[in-house]
């Protein structure tokens, strides 16, 4: 065996039970296996020594093996051997026998305790199953549960579904499994505590009662029920099932025993491995009654797989060093991080999301899986980080319980729709002066259909708002138009909607989306293809180099190799020549500034109304050199002509990428004629490396020419605009149909009074 298969076989044989020692024990000493054993931590210099190390040890802790600090369990025969190849091991734990028989008297001492609630100690296969019957039977309207097989010794693999009264045949499932792996004794407790709390808190918290009134909940709390009790009967650190592989070993890893990559890398052949596959993928009675669990319902759409240790949240592939495919790439990996936020929020505890892959690779798992049938599904393992490893203390299970419930309930927030919607160019809130504004809606049908949607529109003239049908475009894209209306109007909009299955949909779930109909001017436009009168410096200014330049800058690992017009080449920078070496043509010594050409962001003449709006393109970078993120950029408007400048934005974000902002100049300053934007590059802490960029500036007017009652346009609300509504009117024009609903009638008319009047 080369050490590389070497390490993928010993990465998680914790305790390799293959031993002769350990079969020759009688009953009671069987159940002191560790007698004897210590774990100790050598530091190993290269992969020979890594060899002779796992020789040398009875087994193994880590989760990764390289080179570096490794754990390892020896007895004194192998702790003298590492001894004598001067590895110089620390002892971690004196007497790992010890260790578990503190434990076990814990949990006896904790059971006897009739004030301690149930998830304050560990309970064995019995108990865990009793309590989900006893939920079942404590809610009858919320709870059931049923037997989906049996293990090799013929316990029974029982599933909890969970889920609010009424039909929820088109409800979206989430799966959640503990105990694939024997010794992780807080998985289970925690996918328990899952089941207890839906049930106690339905009805009680307003979250858990309608989150359970969309989604149900199956868990499988015990996968494994042989290698659990034999976890608690024999050896406490028994990982696999208790399959008798025939040649006097026992056990499969079921979660290697899945139908994905199986064979693979991180998984083993040899019947004595920890990491044993199985003879050929679903071998196991487990693991299928699991599969055919979760293949008879296609409504699951996410899964978690619990276990423990390390506090991390995984994420697929884990078989190997491949991608999902977008979007589910980005979901993952933004998904991920937001649950271990949810997660860190009760009680300050750290879950590292990952990629399964980079913990290390292992193939037929579970969680890959449930991925490859078109399951989100992700891997957690559970509190503690490291010591003490499986033995985590009865009085973390409630905290650890705790807070993957909250996972559990942000899970379950994330996937309650049975179809999702949302505005795929996000929510329009401007419409533009006589024309049609299009609406698009993408909606993902997840576990139900779109029977129709309707985009409904209330015009500010209506009481209440129109349905204006939407069209199909295909691959569930839905499209409308609000017709053409004139400038000064203003409308609020959401979609209605009904599924295939009866189940009303609505976006934004509440509320409406405000939009006011504009027309718009661009009033300043700069690209920095040509220097329209900027001025650089300013008497303040000390920078001694960086100054700003109008270039097309020169890439370095803190200035961009292009400017930001789609067209064109050139932007301001500070010194967009890169040097000889990065520190070389920043700004160093003080301030530069850049001060803009004059430009105009009054009311232009003869409009009723208007509100300008900045917006700009910036780099900046200050989070190289000896002295990163201690300076900023401030970037500053005046009214004044640059007599006096206010505060528009201090830029301190590294993006390593161009940002565009867009500002209403008026939430800042009152808009005038003589207004400049001024951006100054500082280096106010020498050892820091400061560039900086501005491009295609532009300022744009929205606002209205012309009341909307001024139906001739000539600036003035009049008799001769009533009676043009009056011939609109008549002649059964669009036009003349303020209130859009299609048809013309005293509403219209009423409206237009309205309008007219308020001019
Ligand atoms: N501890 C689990 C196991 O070894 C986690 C596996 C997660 N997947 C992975 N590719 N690392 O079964
Ligand atoms: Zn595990």
């Amino acid at each position: 065996m080369s050490l590389s298969d070497l390490r993928v076989h010993l990465t998680l044989v914790a305790f390799c039970l293959t031993s002769p020692f350990a079969f020759a024990q009688g009953q009671d000493q069987a159940r002191r296996p560790y007698a004897g054993q210590r774990l100790v931590q050598v530091v190993v210099e290269n992969e020979a020594q890594l060899q002779a190390v796992l020789d040398e040890a009875d087994g193994l802790w880590n989760h990764r093996v390289g080179v570096g600090p490794i754990q390892v369990m020896v007895d004194d025969e192998s702790l003298a051997a590492l001894g004598a190849m001067g590895l110089a091991p620390v002892t971690i734990v004196e007497d790992l026998q010890a260790v578990v028989d503190a434990e076990r008297a814990e949990i006896e001492r904790r059971r006897l305790q009739l004030d301690l609630t149930w998830f304050e100690n560990y309970h064995p296969y019995s108990e865990i199953i009793a309590y989900h019957q006893q939920l079942a039977n404590d809610f009858p309207q919320l709870a059931s549960v049923s037997v989906i097989g049996q293990s090799h010794q013929s316990r029974d693999i029982i599933a909890t579904e969970i889920t609010g009264p009424g039909d929820a045949s088109n409800r979206p499932v989430i799966f959640f499994n503990g105990m694939q792996h024997a010794r992780e004794w807080i998985s289970p407790a925690v996918v328990t505590y899952i089941a207890d709390r839906l049930c106690n808190l339905y009805g009680q918290d307003q979250r858990v009662t309608d989150l359970l009134d969309r989604v149900v909940v199956k868990i499988v709390p015990i996968v494994n029920p042989d290698g659990y009790s034999y976890s608690w009967t024999n050896e406490r650190f028994w990982r696999k099932n208790r399959r008798n592989n025939g040649n006097g070993t026992f056990g499969v890893d079921l979660n290697r025993n899945w139908d994905i990559n199986f064979g693979g890398d991180g998984s083993s052949g040899d019947p004595s491995s920890d990491i044993y596959r199985g003879p050929f993928a679903f071998s196991e009675p487990e693991t299928s009654a699991v599969r055919d669990y979760v293949l008879a319902d296609p409504n699951i759409v996410a899964h978690v797989d619990f276990h423990s240790y390390s506090q991390l949240i995984l994420y697929p592939w884990g078989y190997a060093d491949i991608q999902v495919p977008e979007p589910d790439y980005t979901f993952f990996v933004t998904f991920s991080q937001f649950l271990s936020d949810v997660i860190r929020s009760v009680h300050g505890v750290f879950y590292i999301p990952m990629q399964a892959i980079d913990l290390y690779p292992a193939s037929g798992t579970c969680s890959d899986w449930t991925y490859s049938v078109d399951i989100k599904g992700w891997t957690i393992e559970l509190r503690p980080n490291g010591n003490p490893g499986f033995d985590l203390p009865p009085g973390e299970i409630l905290p650890t319980s705790e807070e993957n419930f909250e996972a559990a309930l942000a899970i379950m927030e994330r996937f309650k729709d049975a179809i999702r919607l949302e505005f795929p160019q996000g929510e329009v809130t401007t419409a533009y002066d006589l024309t049609p504004t299009t609406i698009q809606v993408q909606a993902e049908e997840i576990t139900d259909t779109v029977q129709s949607l309707d985009l409904m529109v209330q015009p500010e003239v209506s009481s209440s708002p129109v349905a204006l049908p939407m069209t199909h475009l295909g691959d569930g894209l839905y499209e409308a138009q609000i017709p053409a209306l004139a400038c000064g109007r203003s409308f609020a909009y959401h979609i209605e909607g009904i599924s295939s299955a009866g189940q009303p949909l609505r976006l934004p779930e509440t509320g409406q989306i405000d939009a006011s109909v504009v027309s718009e001017t661009i009033v300043f436009d700069d690209d920095a293809e040509t220097d329209l009168g900027w001025t650089v410096g300013a008497p303040d200014d000390t920078a001694t180099t960086g100054i700003w330049n109008r270039m097309n800058p020169q890439g370095t690992a803190a200035q961009p190799e292009d400017d930001h017009s789609p067209a064109g080449t050139d932007c301001w920078v500070t010194d967009g020549v890169s040097g000889g070496s990065l520190g070389a043509r920043d700004v160093d010594g003080g301030g530069t500034t850049l001060t803009s050409p004059q430009f105009d962001a009054s009311t232009p003449s003869g409009w009723l109304s208007a509100d300008a709006y900045i917006s700009y393109a910036r780099w900046y970078s200050n989070d190289q050199g000896a002295d990163p993120n201690n300076d900023h950029m401030p970037i500053m408007l005046s009214n004044d002509d640059g007599a006096s400048f206010v505060m528009l934005e201090d830029v301190t974000e590294n993006a390593h990428d161009w940002v565009v902002k867009t500002f209403r100049i008026a939430d800042t300053i009152t808009p005038t004629d003589r207004m400049r934007l001024r951006i100054v590059a500082r280096d106010d802490s020498p050892g820091s490396i400061v560039e900086a960029c501005i491009d295609d500036v532009r300022v744009t007017i929205q606002g209205c020419r012309f009341h909307p009652a001024d139906l001739n346009r000539d600036a003035t609300v009049d008799a001769s605009d009533f009676f043009i509504f009056l011939d609109l009117f008549a002649s059964g024009s669009a036009g003349a149909d303020l209130d859009l609903t299609g048809v013309l009638d005293a509403n219209d008319f009423f409206a237009f009074l309205d309008l007219f009047s308020q001019a």
